[in-house]
Order: structure tokens, then sequence, then C-alpha cells
């Protein structure tokens, strides 16, 4: 009997506080038009001082435990991706391990930028899988409003807050649902397409996200639809069993190039993007509540999870809800 990772709790969490393009084109040589039809983005969620990675992320973590009917107790391991966590360290795991009073298991931080909860996820069902942990909550929380330069416009009116988080469960079960397959990959050499200049080792740069945004959107198309197709073929499936698309809510132009190339009609893709705009690792995890707690993803259908990011990182999560 195989040993799979079921997800059991969703749960999402955004800022109060909505930023429209009308207000950006306010302050910035910018435009709705602009960034609407180059992106597909209208607003934005924006953290107030008060929100952080922590306590959104805990935010997030209580909604997916009520979800799923547990306590926090019932979790043996948090893992938590974000490029903005409160302090370098202890990890923002621990932080919400503490906040959701948790007083057992064990927690630590991913750092893959955007992928990260495609790489949270993959090392969640690595622990379950091999018998580590039973239960695993998953988080991707990022306040990426505080590493934004909010004079470059080519990447301040791309990001906004938030944070999603997931449970997985360990399932004996011979019912086929559960995570299926997952593909992670990284290329260094193509670091400098995007990153965040400087941090608490290198405290005389800037701390703010750069990024070559014609080259991350080219290697964004490229990668995630032959990652799409490893994790297919490694499962001998073809594009015609996939339900949804759940992809990493980067740009509106790269999700249709995704989903064109898995034949997907727009009805079986969950966009936020054009709300959320990029939330980096928490865009999987909110698409992901919104689209299973409306109904629209119901339990048994098969669920691609798609995400590219700095460094650059990609990968492929395939799932049986
Ligand atoms: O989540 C991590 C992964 N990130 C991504 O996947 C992002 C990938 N990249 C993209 O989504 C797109 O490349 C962008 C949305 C960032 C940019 O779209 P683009 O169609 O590639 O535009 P571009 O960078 O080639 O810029 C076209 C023009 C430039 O003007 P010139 O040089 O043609 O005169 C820019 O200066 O648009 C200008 N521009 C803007 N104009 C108005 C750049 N940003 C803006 C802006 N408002 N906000």
């Amino acid at each position: 009997m195989a040993r799979r990772s079921r997800l059991v709790g969703v749960g999402g969490f955004l800022p109060e506080r909505i930023v429209t393009n009308v207000e950006l084109a306010s302050k910035l040589d910018t435009s709705d038009e602009w960034i609407r039809t180059r992106t597909g983005i209208t607003c934005r969620h924006i953290a107030a001082p008060h929100d952080t990675a922590t306590s959104m992320g805990a935010a997030a973590a209580a909604r997916a435990l009520s979800y799923a009917g547990l306590k926090a107790s019932d979790i043996d391991a948090i893992l938590v991706a974000t490029a903005t966590p409160d302090q370098a360290f202890p990890a923002t795991a621990v932080r919400i391990q503490a906040e959701l009073g948790m007083t057992s298991g064990f927690g630590y931080d991913i750092s893959s930028a955007c992928s990260g909860f495609v790489f949270a996820l993959t090392t969640a069902d690595s622990l379950i899988r091999s018998h580590q942990a039973q239960r695993v909550l998953v988080i991707g929380s990022e306040v990426y409003s505080r590493i934004l330069d909010w004079s470059d416009r080519g990447t301040c009116v791309l990001f906004g807050d938030g944070a999603g988080a997931v449970i997985l469960s360990a399932s004996e079960s011979n019912d086929g649902r559960g995570i299926l397959t997952t593909h992670l990959h990284s290329d260094g050499q193509l670091r400098d397409l995007l990153y965040v200049d400087g941090a608490v080792g290198q405290p005389e740069k800037s701390g703010k996200l750069r990024m070559s945004g014609r080259d991350v959107f080219r290697h964004a198309v490229e990668k995630l639809s032959s990652s799409v197709d490893e994790a297919l073929s490694s499962c001998h499936l073809t594009r015609e069993n996939i339900d949804w698309l759940v992809p990493h809510q980067a740009n509106i132009r790269i999700i249709e190039r995704v989903a064109k190339k898995l034949s997907l009609p727009a009805d079986r893709v969950v966009i936020t993007v054009d709300r959320h705009a990029n939330t980096s690792a928490a865009s999987i995890p909110l698409a992901l509540d919104e689209a299973i707690r409306d109904g629209r993803i119901r339990e048994g259908e098969l669920i691609i999870m798609e995400a590219l990011g700095g460094g650059l990182t990609w990968g492929t999560v395939l799932m049986r809800l």
C-alpha cells in the first residue's frame, strides 16, 4: 500500500488594504491600462505595519486547521516558504509554531522565492513518505511590499502581500488521492535575473527586489511548460487527465501560455493574479484556498501546481485532491 500525502486543510489571509492600479498610477509613471494588459493585475493587498510573515502565516494556518477540524497539537511539522521573514533567525516557522500554541513537533523555513511553496510542499511530502511526520502544515507567507523599490515601475506594480496554508496528512489508502509526484529545479547561473540586492549579510546594499522582467518571462514560459510535461510523463498521465491548473500567479500571460500547452480551457485554471498580484510563495496556497472553499475543485480531481522564481528555481507538484 502506498503512503501518500493528502491535502486535508486550506486557509488564507490577505491584508485589509487594497491598492488599485489607479492609485499606483497617481504616484508613479504607469497606468491601469499598462498594468492590466501586460500582467492581468487590477489590484493587490498591501500589509499594514503590524502585518508580518509570522502574523499572516499564523492567521492562514489557523484557518487551515479549522478547515481540517484539527488542533495545532495534531501537527508534527511546520514548513514556511518565505523570502520576507520577520527576522534572519529564528525561522518564521518556529515563530508561527509559538503563535499557534504548539509545544511539540518542529519547524523550519524554505527560501526559494516565488517557487517556495512548491519546494515546501515537496519537502513536506518527503517527510510524510519517510514516516518522519504524519501531518505537516505548509505555509507561504510574504510581505514583498517591504522589499520593493517603490520608485521602480518595472517591479513595484507586480507584487502584493498575503499568506496561504495547507495541511498534508499521511494516507495509507489505495484510492489514488494525494501528492502523486513532485519535480524541483534550480539554475544558479540565472541568479541575477531576479534577486534581492542585499540582506542582513550585506547591509550596505539596498535590500530591494531587482528583476530583468523580459528574461524571467521567457524562462518562465519555457521551463514551466517542460516541468509540467516532466510531471505528467513521470506518472504516465497525459494532459487530458488534468482537471485543474493552479499556477504561481506572476503574470496572466505566463499562466495562459502554460494552460494552452496543457489544452486547458480558462475555466479550468485558477486565477487570483487579477486581485492579489504576485504574492510569491503565498500565491498557490491562496489560489487553492479560494478554489477549494468555493467548491470549484472537488475531491478526486487532478491538480497540477507549478511555479518559477528567483534562483532561478522552478518546479511542479501533481496532486489528486
Ligand atoms: O514570480 C516570479 C517570476 N516573475 C515573473 O514571472 C515576471 C516575469 N515578467 C513579466 O511578467 C513581464 O516581463 C513584465 C510584466 C515584468 C514586463 O512586461 P513586458 O511586456 O516584458 O515589458 P518590458 O519589460 O519589455 O517593458 C516594455 C515597456 C518598457 O518601455 P520601453 O523600453 O519599451 O519604452 C518599460 O519601460 O514598458 C515599460 N514599463 C512600464 N510602462 C508603464 C515597464 N513597467 C512599466 C509600468 N508602466 N509599470
